[in-house]
């Protein structure tokens, strides 16, 4: 049973949403509203021959997600302008021939307070260490275990009410994946599965709760949120993270390469 035709699909759609966010890194400045953030992203997919999957989505109303601050995640993009010392999160999900590929990053507006930058650092460490847990033969409860370790080590909370997805023709299928858990616990993974890992990590509590909107959930407590997503795939060796940044855009700040010397 071979599985590249799914992977190479996967691929160029992770690939895609990553450049969408590379694209818009220059962009996210003080003064611009979420809404041209979304435009940037929505335009810059259709350019490219893909689409914005959360566009009418279940309803939704926007091509992307942009959670600033206390908002945890599908925070619907408007006339809000950014301010210095916000820190927020641009959740991109194309899809292309047929293919989802799913991917968000946290970006800071100046220089926000260092409990924020703190924040950030860890829910990036926590999502790129659970990394190491994607091989054959491991469980999903691993890669729980490992970000719940990560995030409570660092004296926050792991969000329970949202969690990663399997992820291929399909925006959103199984498993599950839980952003907490027990070692050794679990599905066991196999060569072929591909999915998301997305940790939403509180300052906080846990504890979400859901606007009128309907859709933007932040935190009960009001403590700042933080997440980052990679779409990922299980080899035969371990891991291919499908949606990594070419420009190399880890975790802010991104200081966008001038060619010139500092
Ligand atoms: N991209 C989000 C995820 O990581 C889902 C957004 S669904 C939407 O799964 F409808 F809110 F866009
Ligand atoms: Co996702
Ligand atoms: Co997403």
């Amino acid at each position: 049973m071979s599985y590249s035709e799914q992977f190479s699909g996967i691929r160029k759609a992770g690939n895609l949403a990553a450049h969408v966010l590379d694209f818009v890194t220059p962009y996210v400045i003080s003064g611009i509203t979420t809404q041209e953030l979304n435009d940037l992203c929505h335009q810059e997919t259709l350019r490219h021959g893909g689409e914005s999957a959360p566009l009418h989505f279940q309803g939704y109303p926007q091509a992307t997600c942009i959670s600033l601050n206390h908002v945890v995640c599908h925070g619907i993009p408007s006339s809000r302008k950014l301010v210095d010392g916000d820190i927020l999160n641009i959740d991109v999900t194309v899809i292309l021939d047929g293919w989802f590929g799913d991917t968000s990053r946290m970006f800071y507006v100046g220089t926000p307070p260092l409990k924020a930058r703190q924040l950030v650092e860890v829910t990036y460490r926590a999502l790129n260490e659970s990394l190491t847990c994607v091989r054959p033969g491991g469980h999903l409860g691993d890669i729980g275990a490992c970000i719940q370790h990560i995030a409570e080590g660092a004296g926050y909370s792991v969000v329970r009410d949202f969690c990663g997805h399997g992820i291929g023709r399909v925006f959103h299928g199984d498993p599950a994946v839980l952003h907490f858990g027990e070692r050794g616990t679990g599905v066991v993974l196999q060569p072929g599965m591909t999915f998301t890992i997305e940790p939403m990590i509180n300052a906080g509590r846990p504890e979400v709760k859901i606007l009128q909107d309907n859709w933007t959930a932040v935190t009960r407590d009001r403590s700042l949120s933080a997440q980052f997503e990679h779409t990922v795939g299980v080899t035969e060796t371990g891991v291919e993270v499908f949606t990594l940044s070419a420009a190399g855009y880890t975790c802010p700040p991104y200081t966008a390469n001038s060619g010139l010397a500092p």
